[in-house]
């Protein structure tokens, strides 16, 4: 068994490649002047390959099915530690494209098994027929056990994945709750706790424009003593972490299921662990 290491994953592709023993493949990637992609594994004799890829941008996609197809006739194992396009879960408007049902039909017509971690939603999981997912909530909250923090939700929707956070860390937890004051004026609050003087962390399982946690801590800060944002996977897009340490955001940190500086955890044991 090889495993190869998309482009989107190198440091991650390495470190499970390390936690499991399964030596890389050597593999090569270009880019054509004109955006095509070109993919040639060089090493193809074995039977049995693991191929790690984050699908945080289309390239992700196209380098992903090109490998695929490059082992047309083996056994493959799909990793993809963030499974982007998973937000469009459903068709929210009539005529709308089920994102994450093409992408699923796609990839598990090559691949015997998907691996993920922490995939947007339970719907966007349904889609999916040989999906393993993989949670890394319990490491968010390893990181910050021993410390007096209490962990937010950003919505009470999210509050299952942030409890399993915070008993891994043994802290409080709450999520905030919208009420509307005026036409002008929304309040974001907290819906049992009182965090005043306390060290908050604002838990996501992906921060993307970086507004969904900047709106909270931007209601928080008067309150709390300072807040941090933890997530699964760090898209970061744009100009983001900007953003989030321009609104007072102390601290970001995420998972390597993107490779981003804010990286500070990996998930390569528990992805080893299901491989
Ligand atoms: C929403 O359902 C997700 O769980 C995240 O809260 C959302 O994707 C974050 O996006 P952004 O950083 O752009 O607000």
């Amino acid at each position: 068994m090889k495993l190869i290491v998309g482009p989107s994953s190198p440091l991650l592709g390495k470190r499970i490649s390390d936690a499991s023993g399964i030596p890389i493949a050597e593999t090569t990637y270009r880019k054509f002047p004109d955006g095509e992609i070109y993919v040639r594994v060089e090493d193809a004799k074995d039977d049995e390959f693991v191929v790690v890829n984050s699908l945080n941008s289309n390239d992700d996609l196209v380098f992903t099915l090109l490998v695929l197809d490059a082992l047309s006739g083996k056994e493959v194992t799909l990793v993809i530690p963030y499974m982007g396009y998973a937000r469009q879960d459903r068709a929210f408007l009539d005529g709308e494209a089920v994102s994450i049902r093409a992408i699923a039909r796609l990839l598990e017509s090559y691949a015997s098994k998907v691996v993920t971690v922490n995939i947007h939603s339970e719907e966007a999981k349904g889609h999916f027929r040989k999906m393993v997912e993989v949670d890394a909530m319990g490491l968010i909250g390893e990181h910050y056990r021993g410390e007096d923090v209490v962990m937010l939700s950003p919505d009470r929707g999210s509050l299952e994945r942030v409890r399993r956070a915070a008993e891994s860390a043994g802290c409080d937890f709450d999520y905030l709750e919208k009420t509307r004051i005026d036409a002008e004026t929304v309040e974001i609050r907290p819906k049992n706790l009182d965090v005043s003087g306390r060290k908050v962390i604002i838990v996501d399982d992906i921060i993307s424009t970086g507004g969904t946690v900047v709106t909270a801590a931007k209601q928080l800060k008067g309150d709390a003593e300072s807040v941090e944002a933890a997530c699964v996977h760090a898209v970061l897009a744009g100009n983001a972490l900007n953003r989030l340490y321009s609104s007072g955001i102390s601290r970001v940190i995420a998972t390597d299921t993107v490779e981003r500086q804010v990286s500070v955890l990996s998930v390569a044991r528990l992805i080893a662990g299901v491989l």
